[in-house]
């Protein structure tokens, strides 16, 4: 159909028929075919990855959520289940299940996956941070746990992610580099160190930096994009810059993210949405639901707009699964589908983004 389609138009531009130059602008609906049914039509439709952050438990318990994450979605992230307290509870002792799941179930579903997140410094096991306060844990020792665990993780699913977050939120809302264990104990090295173990362990997965507030934070930006030339000066392996898209209706609607974004693939790499969420204070309004289906969709019209933009991942699709109430309070009702499952105007908003 589709070759018979380019074959049709090349005759019409070989004879110059005059098309109906009015159809595209009167109906932008048509534009480019019919508006998708879901976000797996939409997704190979401006060949932008769609993604959701999976919870472990849902994904095991609740038919719904798997129907609906495994036929709206080309994409996945764990949401907890590949941080290093979920893989390693105990030193040595490593708890796979949760993470093997959600990749086995991508698989069958012929999603990709990315990786989140291999050096954080939230969700850190108790015997490492407690080793490290303490001091039985040394510098010289934490450095080889640090590449343990990369070469263990990014090990174990080589080859069955499509990207990794190997460094996450490494810089503060002051522009600098976040005052961690791995910074305090390691030096600024450690970032480097992270992406050659990353990319030894898995060659093929593209490896990025991934933060919030980075779609308009000056400071973060500034100091980010210099991690990057450094990296890349080093001809260190980094190749994504991961926005994750934390938003919430109460603010302005960041609007240089576009610039922001290309200030990044400018420098080669390729962009990701990686977390996108639009929470608001609660109650919930018909008003506040367009103003947030507005900012969703503003925000895949950027990655579709940025031809090294590849994925646009929502963290969680549903309001019965969001970490946002339990986070920020009397706030919520901060994704594209309400806690039944129904679409909220977002999910509608979305399907309606062109390339
Ligand atoms: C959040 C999860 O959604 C919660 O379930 C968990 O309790 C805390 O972490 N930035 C990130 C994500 O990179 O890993 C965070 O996920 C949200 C903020």
């Amino acid at each position: 159909m589709k070759r018979v389609l380019l074959g049709l138009a090349a005759i019409a531009l070989a004879v110059a028929v005059p098309l109906p130059a009015t159809a595209a602008q009167t109906h932008p609906g048509q534009h480019g075919g019919r508006t998708p049914d879901n976000l797996r039509e939409l997704s190979h439709k401006i060949k932008v990855y769609i993604g959701s952050a999976v919870a472990v438990t849902p994904l095991a318990d609740e038919e719904d959520y798997r129907r609906t994450l495994n036929r709206e979605f080309t994409h996945v992230t764990a949401e907890n289940a590949m941080k290093w307290a979920e893989v390693e509870p105990q030193r040595g002792q490593y708890t796979w299940d949760g993470a093997d799941a959600v990749v086995r179930n991508a698989q069958r579903n012929h999603q990709k996956v990315r990786g989140h997140t291999l050096v954080w410094h939230n969700q850190l096991p108790e015997w490492l941070t407690t080793g490290v306060a303490d001091g039985s844990i040394d510098a010289a020792e934490l450095r080889g746990i640090l590449r343990d665990h990369i070469f263990k993780e990014a090990g174990r699913y080589r080859g069955k992610i499509r990207a990794w977050d190997v460094v996450n939120e490494v810089v503060d809302d002051e522009g600098n580099l976040r005052n961690s264990i791995w910074l305090e104990k390691l030096g600024p090295g450690y970032i480097a160190d992270a992406f050659r173990w990353a990319h030894q362990a898995d060659p093929h997965a593209k490896l990025y930096i991934n933060d919030y507030n980075l779609e308009w934070n000056t400071a973060k930006i500034n100091q980010t994009l210099n991690i990057v030339k450094d990296l890349k000066a080093k001809r260190v392996p980094i190749h994504g810059i991961g926005f994750q898209g934390h938003l919430g209706i109460q603010y302005d609607y960041p609007a240089d993210f576009p610039t922001v974004m290309k200030q990044f693939t400018d420098l080669g790499l390729e962009a990701a949405i990686t977390e996108a969420d639009v929470r608001m204070v609660l109650p919930v309004t018909p008003e506040k639901l367009a103003t947030q289906a507005d900012y969703y969709k503003r925000m895949l019209d950027t990655c579709v707009d940025n031809r090294r933009c590849v994925e646009y991942t929502v963290w969680s699709f549903t309001d019965r699964h969001s970490w946002v109430p339990g986070w920020f309070e009397g706030e919520g009702a901060a994704t594209i589908m309400d806690e039944n499952l129904a679409p909220k105007p977002a999910y509608d908003a979305l399907l309606t983004v062109r390339r």
